[in-house]
């Protein structure tokens, strides 16, 4: 039986993308080769590698006057590439602290210059989304993370900003429409909601770099990859290519849109069942809940065992809360069928029968 796969990252893929990417990876386009023996340089991959960028286009209605990318070293990597690029010597930058991987992005940037924290919700564990701050015109670049994946919390509105916005959307890129042109640089890490870990999407305004007075090693410089159509170096031809396949299903679904409403449906399901159920209460701020990642906690620990056994003799996987908020998460990402959903619905109001 496949398991309901609740994972916060890497995560649940859909079916048909894993059955593709794995005929691909035994024979790819009937050549009798591998996707992952042909070289990077070959035409059926460099076409892969474009189809992966335009339907990055098409699927978020990117304005012309962008590049895209596919690096890699995670979402991690692009902390510290955004203060590289972005954050002149001497420079200031601001940020919101919401929660673990924003506080990693913030080192990064701390190492190369000064930084404001213009919103930070760290008193109350990162169980709501910071709103009301002004941010400065006299900064280099503002940054925020829309989607925090640990604590369940997501930016609905965002502010207005007088500068650069660099956002990290790794854990809600697809999920829901943005409105592009109102960002200079958006980065995600692709094991969410895009693709295998690997590779890393960054989405990056024409125009903004080279200011910053520093030189750059190539491979941190984002003009290398831009310059180079993210092709300087072998690119991770896998993660890619099952991008590509991911964002062909969101395509084939109605697009962003679409998947929108599915999502806002999904969510709905499960926060409904939390608020009605004596026995489970969520963590995050009503307001900021995150329709990916939702916290909750059992109101009676007497009942975890028999909760715990309950969900997995159904087949349910990854619901563990992250050891920082404790309880539990279900990441409920673009591929999670509503089914998978309200078999954990069903289980939450059977232990309340119990
Ligand atoms: C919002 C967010 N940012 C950054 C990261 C770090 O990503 P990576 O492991 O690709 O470096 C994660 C990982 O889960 C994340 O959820």
């Amino acid at each position: 039986m496949k398991k309901h796969n609740f994972s916060a990252g890497p995560s649940i893929l859909p079916q048909e993308v894993l059955q593709q990417a794995s005929e691909a990876v035994l024979n790819f386009n009937d050549d009798n080769l591998s996707l992952i023996e042909i070289s990077h340089r070959s035409h059926p991959f460099m076409e892969v590698m474009y189809k992966a960028q335009n339907l990055v286009k098409e699927l978020l209605e990117v304005p012309k006057g962008y590049s895209i990318l596919f690096l890699q070293g995670g979402a991690s990597l692009e902390f510290l590439m955004v203060a590289l690029n972005l954050m002149r010597i001497d420079g200031k930058a601001a940020y919101t602290n919401t929660g673990a991987w924003a506080k990693k992005a913030i080192a990064e940037a701390k190492n190369l210059g000064e930084v404001i924290i213009l919103g930070d919700s760290s008193d109350k564990n990162y169980t709501y989304i910071p709103k009301g701050y002004e941010i400065p015109e006299n900064i280099d670049y503002f940054h925020c993370t829309s989607n925090n994946t640990i604590y369940g919390t997501q930016i609905k509105k965002f502010p207005n900003c007088p500068t650069l916005m660099v956002c990290d959307m790794s854990s809600d890129i697809f999920s829901r429409r943005i409105e592009v042109s109102n960002f200079d640089l958006i980065y995600a890490g692709a094991q969410k909601n895009i693709g295998p870990a690997g590779t890393t999407l960054v989405i990056i305004k024409d125009g903004i770099l080279g200011k910053t007075g520093r030189k750059l090693p190539a491979m941190l410089d984002y003009t290398t990859h831009i310059s180079s159509k993210s092709m300087f170096n072998t690119p991770p031809v896998f993660p890619i290519y099952v991008s590509m396949l991911t964002l062909e299903w969101i395509k084939n679904l109605g697009g962003v849109s679409a998947i929108e409403k599915i999502n806002q449906e999904k969510a709905k399901l499960l926060y409904d069942e939390i608020d009605r159920n004596p026995l489970f209460e969520g963590t995050a701020n009503k307001e900021d809940r995150s329709n990916m990642n939702v916290c909750f906690l059992l109101t009676d620990n007497s009942k975890e065992t028999l909760f715990n056994e309950m969900w997995n003799d159904a087949g349910i996987s990854g619901i563990k809360g992250h050891r920082s908020v404790g309880g539990y998460r279900a990441s409920i990402y673009n591929a999670m069928p509503k089914q998978s959903i309200q078999i954990l619905v069903d289980i939450m109001q059977k232990l309340e029968q119990n």
